[in-house]
């Protein structure tokens, strides 16, 4: 979100005006405190949800000034404390150790699982190619049955997260999942951020979603650097 709209967002928030905005305040624990965290958890600090940031070292200085950079209630603690204390969980850790970290975090039977990670590998010739044969929402999924996992935000980088109109127009997040109800709660998210959403069916596509970041990275080994961004048509 560009700085004066950030501005006037949070004036609004300290002076209790948003709240008739937001339809329910929920807990949200972003777990992990990179790029993405960073981008996610203040943004949606913002709708007038609290955020708990999961850390591996939540005492550390640079998670501390996360917190302290996330407008409303927020806070930070073990990944797995963070977790059992929300009613949505954003997986915002490395591909490769997403997995890990959900049969980590206990029961989550119940919980929302936003899933926005990405995972690839050098195939033998270089080039970067999809990690794993199904998708790592899947194996979240298997990992956590009782949940109800989304995949979002994982087809556009972090700093398009904060500020969508840096791409230069409208961009449309695809998500998918089994559970239609938990996409409504994940499309709410997203349009608060200024993002239009395309539903695109269930869990199973999320392959599709994981493997584009396949064509950015690519394109930037051979020397191009590389965005792209899905735009809705205009309703009719
Ligand atoms: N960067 C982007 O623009 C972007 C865009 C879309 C999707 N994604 C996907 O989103 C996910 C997060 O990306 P990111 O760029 O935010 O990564 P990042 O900056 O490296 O942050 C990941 C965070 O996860 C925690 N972490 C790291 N290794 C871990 C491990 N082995 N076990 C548990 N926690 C660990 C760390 O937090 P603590 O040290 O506090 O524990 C770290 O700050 C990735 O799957 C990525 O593919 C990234």
């Amino acid at each position: 979100m560009p700085p004066l709209m950030r501005h006037y967002l949070c004036l609004l928030l300290s002076l209790g005006l948003l709240a008739t905005t937001v339809a329910s305040a929920e807990t949200i624990a972003v777990i992990g405190t990179g790029r993405v965290a960073g981008a996610l958890g203040p943004e949606f600090a913002l709708q007038g949800h609290e955020i708990i940031y999961g850390s591996r070292d939540p005492s550390r200085a640079e998670v501390q000034a996360l917190v302290a950079r996330t407008d409303g209630p927020a806070t930070a603690m073990g990944q797995a404390e963070a977790a059992a204390n929300a009613d949505i969980v954003v997986i915002a850790v490395p591909g490769t150790a997403a997995v890990d970290v959900v049969r980590s975090l206990g029961d989550l039977s119940g919980k929302l699982i936003l899933d926005p990670t990405n995972i690839t590998t050098n195939a033998e010739d270089g080039f970067r190619v999809h990690a794993v044969d199904t998708s790592n929402a899947e194996l979240i999924q298997a990992a956590a049955p009782g949940a109800r996992v989304v995949k979002a935000f994982n087809t556009l980088n972090y700093q398009t997260m904060i500020d969508p109109a840096s791409s230069g127009g409208p961009v449309t997040i695809p998500i998918v999942g089994d559970d239609a109800e938990a996409k409504r709660t994940i499309a709410d998210l997203a349009v608060g951020m200024g993002f239009e959403v395309v539903d695109l069916g269930p869990l199973r596509y999320a392959h599709v979603l994981e493997e584009m970041l396949v064509i950015w990275v690519n394109a930037r080994s051979l020397g191009t650097p590389f965005d792209y961004h899905l735009r809705r048509r205009p309703a009719q």
